[in-house]
């Protein structure tokens, strides 16, 4: 065949530009009449679908989703990890669920240092001594029992056929086969990477354990935390050096607290309270904001992007200073949140100049503040893991879900309970090992997040429900450790601030800034125009993230969901940086 050179021409370049686009996604979001799931799974916003079209609501279709989640995406979809929920009934009320992990008894603030007082490496991100207490089993049981219309077998049915065998995609493929820390854990090495002879794009991931352990649980949910199960785990966990006893698993209790609630610009924001540092980082970052026209000052224009930076790092400040377990510490939460302290910070922002982090001075208006920050020293920052996974839910009653739930770092420990197919989390990193001494994220916390026997790490996730008008409008949330909560900001603002649609405001490139250390990310493809202004306004940038040893040009992954103020129609955005899937009907 003879090809004309013009148009191969063009195809190689539309090739080119393929190969170097930032992003695959469409601008447009999948729009459905009834309801919506947007999740970083097709398989498992199909079973979410599935089980509304059978008769269940969007808390019936969220725990669907939770438990096919924990099949399809073991990178954080789990059952050895936690979680949050965020629920807005149609009729307007609003349900926090906390199945966020906890540490077990034996626990120590010092149990990741050595006898010099220096933190140890990974100590307290891979292996058995990472592992908390997990939460999302009971978080989903829950929440099933209280808010859902269907029965608890049926929910789970999608995820068990799931685990009986389901075509891997390429992402996840390579993702099993990539994780150089799976292979040290046999139980591991064998159920995710076949024991070294890989699974490939389209193999069936068989996982019989597994399939066992949810068809158990359906049966008898309380297996997991008083039962047969909860000896298996523990014994497992204990057989590796482990902390985690009957005992801790027996004493899990699932927390209903009160969302935190803000304005932005006329719109309601309903997010994560603490143990999350989420919501009030979000409403803190927000109330700076509103001060400034930044539909005027122009999309990722650079002088949108320095206001909003200023914000993050103002933030970034107070969530490492103030941040941890309320059950804990009494946490001022209501000060952080208070428009008045929005206004007494802008006060510090030169809108031509960047602030230095470690020359911030917190504004003097909160009592309270100054109190609980004279008493130590000034928190430094840390790092968070990035692979945690959301997905939003909107039924056709107009029930909405957020879910923000993680193993914390990508496979979480990489221990496998064995006998039992599934992977246990990491979360213990997310406390500060040693106050003021970097995480996983970079993100350096104060002594509100110290470990502690019983306590709930610190986390950013950022389950989000914006409402206009009192009606239901957006449902937010993203993975990506401390960049979740910049992520959130971001997609909100896109369509607040800067009218995109829901799709745009996922797509849009993205910047973070987390007070410590001292610099702008942008995402890869971010205009150099704007980074050299930035520069020049006094921002150190690094296109990219680099945690750990990795290097990654994007991050996060918004699965969102927008409700069409017109038409009502459902509108769920899926992150093009991801495989992800919106399915409505
Ligand atoms: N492990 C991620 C978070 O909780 O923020």
């Amino acid at each position: 065949m003879r090809f004309n050179r013009k148009p191969l021409i063009l195809l190689l370049l539309a090739a080119l530009v393929a190969a170097v686009a930032p992003l695959q996604g469409s601008v447009l979001p999948a729009h459905a009449p009834h309801a919506m799931v947007a999740s970083v799974h097709g398989l498992a916003s199909q079973a979410g679908v599935e089980i509304m079209k059978a008769g269940g609501n969007a808390v019936d279709a969220a725990v669907a989703i939770g438990f096919a989640l924990a099949v399809v995406h073991p990178q954080a979809g789990n059952l050895g990890g936690g979680g949050f929920m965020l629920i807005r009934m149609a009729d307007g009320k609003t349900h926090f669920i906390d199945y966020r992990e906890k540490a077990p008894a034996a626990a120590t603030a010092n149990m990741y240092l050595d006898a010099q007082g220096n933190v140890i490496e990974n100590a307290s991100v891979v292996g058995y001594r990472a592992i908390a207490v997990p939460g999302s089993v009971a978080g989903m049981v829950y929440v099933e029992k209280k808010y859902g219309k269907l029965t608890l077998d049926r929910v789970m049915a999608p995820a068990i056929n799931l685990a009986r065998g389901f075509p891997l995609a390429w992402e996840d493929a390579r993702d099993l086969q990539q994780d150089e820390d799976l292979a040290r854990f046999p139980e591991s090495r064998r159920i995710f990477q076949r024991g070294g002879n890989y699974y490939k794009q389209g193999g069936i991931f068989r996982q019989p354990d597994l399939a066992r352990t949810l068809e158990r649980i359906a049966a008898n949910p309380d297996e997991f935390y008083h039962g047969a199960m909860a000896r298996e785990l523990a014994a497992s966990i204990q057989k590796g050096g482990g902390l985690i006893t009957q005992d801790d698993l027996a004493r899990y209790e699932v927390k209903e607290r009160e969302p935190v609630r803000g304005t932005y610009r006329g719109y309601e924001i309903i997010s994560a309270p603490p143990p999350s540092s989420g919501g009030t980082a979000l409403l803190e970052i927000l109330n700076i904001l509103e001060g400034y026209d930044l539909a005027k000052a122009g999309n990722r224009s650079s002088e949108s992007v320095h206001l909003t930076v200023e914000a993050f790092r103002r933030a970034f400040y107070d969530r490492a200073e103030f941040m941890g377990d309320p059950d804990f510490s009494k946490l001022p939460v209501a000060q952080l949140i208070d428009k008045k302290y929005g206004v007494a910070w802008r006060e510090s922002l030169d809108p031509a100049h960047a602030s230095v982090s470690k020359d911030l001075k917190r504004p003097a208006i909160f009592n309270e503040l100054e109190q609980y920050a004279s008493q130590h020293a000034q928190p430094m920052a840390v790092p968070e893991p990035e692979h945690t996974t959301h997905y939003s839910v909107v039924d056709a009653a107009g029930n909405a879900v957020a879910v923000t739930t993680t193993l914390n770092d990508d496979f979480g420990s990489r221990v496998t309970a064995e006998g039992l197919g599934f992977l246990l989390n990491d979360e213990m990193d997310d406390f500060s090992a040693k106050p003021g001494v970097p995480n996983l994220y970079g993100l350096i916390q104060g002594p509100a997040n110290a470990i502690g026997p019983g306590k709930r790490p610190l986390s950013a996730m950022t389950p989000t429900i914006v409402l206009k008008d009192d009606k239901l409008f957006l449902v937010l949330g993203s993975p990506g450790g401390s960049k979740i909560i910049t992520t959130v900001a971001n997609i909100l603002m896109g369509v607040v601030d800067f009218g995109m649609n829901i799709q745009e405001a996922v797509e849009a490139p993205r910047f973070h800034h987390q007070w410590l250390p001292d610099k702008v990310n942008v995402e890869q493809w971010f205009s150099p125009d704007t980074v050299k202004a930035l520069e020049a306004k006094g921002h150190h940038v690094e296109r990219g993230v680099t945690v750990g040893a990795e290097w990654e040009p994007y991050w996060s992954d918004g699965e969102c969901v927008a409700i069409d103020q017109k038409t009502g129609e459902r509108l769920g955005a899926s992150d093009g940086r991801h495989n992800g899937k919106a399915i409505g009907y």
